[in-house]
């Protein structure tokens, strides 16, 4: 009888602020998942700045990678094939990432994939749901994307609503700055709102046109700007603890109800959320209790697999391996790279 052979794709993950390596075996099981975050070094500028970005992504790229593999136990010889996110991102940043991996394929033969990042956010969702499997609908939130797509199958996607100009997770950052909390905002807001009152403040839920799927921050954002500005002028004292909880709401009212939306008229039964914006506590059990009401099952990664991480990518990475995709060796990163597009 033949065996067949594991297939373990080592992946690399530059986009943004994380330099991040992972082994990931068969599709769905993570053997390795390092994460050299920078978070501290852009902290101090109030957000990330492209260029220190890149140098620090060089200065860890080989050091991360070589963490992957000797904590999965595996040698550069046993990888089937390597996965590199090539857009879209920061282009300097993602660079480092394409430039390694092509380095190493070059020199060892090991096949050369291109993923995607935001197909990697949605198959984050694939390493600790062994059961689910495409069709579903899936809400990608985080500091670039805010996105709603169907999943029609392993890497085919179709976006049925987006961001007209904020992603949720710059809203979130551009909030949290305003009311003091630094970079990156997200977790701090999550955490801050749990001491405020949600319903103190009323800060509106943008509408947008004839879209009933895309999604509008920046008017939010101006809201919680204007009202901060309103309370100075009048000398009142600001509780940031209920701006935050008023201010993320908002955001997630409008989130679960595009989705949930989007779910019934499409007519699928599974829902999955994805990127940054997607480990926010709130944000998941307002989705969970909205699921369970419309009948729809609801998944979600782990926080660790929701913000950028290189697994997701091994876990896309091997759905485009399997179904017979190879990069060359001129793949270069995309900034601005489309989702579906090659
Ligand atoms: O997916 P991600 O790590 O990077 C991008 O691809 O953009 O998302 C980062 C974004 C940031 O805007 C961050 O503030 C937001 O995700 N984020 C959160 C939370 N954790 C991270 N937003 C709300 N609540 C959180 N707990
Ligand atoms: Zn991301």
């Amino acid at each position: 009888m033949s065996e067949t052979k594991d297939v373990l794709i080592l992946a690399i993950e530059s986009s943004c602020d994380e330099t991040a390596a992972s082994v990931v075996k068969n599709g769905r099981e993570v053997l390795s998942n390092v994460i050299a975050s920078q978070i501290d070094l852009h902290t101090l500028y109030g957000g990330v700045v492209p260029e220190i970005a890149s140098r620090k992504h060089i200065e860890k790229i080989n050091q991360v990678i070589q963490e992957a593999l000797d904590k999965a136990g595996v040698m550069l010889s046993d990888i089937t094939a390597i996965a590199v996110t090539y857009g879209p991102g920061l282009v300097g940043a993602l660079l480092v990432g394409v430039s390694a991996a092509k380095a190493i394929s070059f020199a060892t033969g090991i096949p050369l994939i291109g993923v995607h990042h935001i197909e990697g956010h949605i198959s984050a969702n694939f390493i600790e749901n062994k059961e689910l499997e495409p069709p579903f609908i899936c809400l990608v939130a985080s500091g670039g994307h805010s996105h709603l797509v169907v999943v029609k199958d392993y890497g085919e996607y179709e976006i049925v609503g987006r961001t007209r100009d904020d992603a949720a997770g710059e809203a979130f950052d551009k909030v949290a700055r305003a009311i003091g909390l630094g970079y990156p905002g997200g977790p701090k807001i999550d955490k801050l709102a749990k001491e405020g009152n949600p319903d103190a403040i009323h800060f509106p839920r943008a509408k947008v046109g004839e879209s009933e799927y895309d999604f509008s921050f920046s008017g939010l954002k101006s809201a919680v700007l204007n009202y901060l500005n309103g309370c100075q002028m009048k000398g009142e004292d600001i509780c940031k603890a209920d701006v935050a909880a008023s201010f993320q709401k908002a955001v997630i009212e409008v989130l679960v109800e595009h989705s949930l939306h989007a779910v019934k008229e499409f007519g699928y039964d599974k829902f999955a959320i994805a990127g940054g914006v997607a480990s926010n506590s709130s944000l998941r059990a307002a989705f969970e209790e909205a699921c369970s009401r419309q009948g729809v099952t609801f998944y979600h990664p782990s926080p660790v697999y929701c913000t950028d991480n290189a697994a997701m990518i091994g876990v896309a990475g091997y759905y485009e391996y399997i179904k017979g995709v190879r990069s060359g060796y001129d793949l270069n990163a995309v900034p601005n790279l489309k989702l579906g597009e090659r």
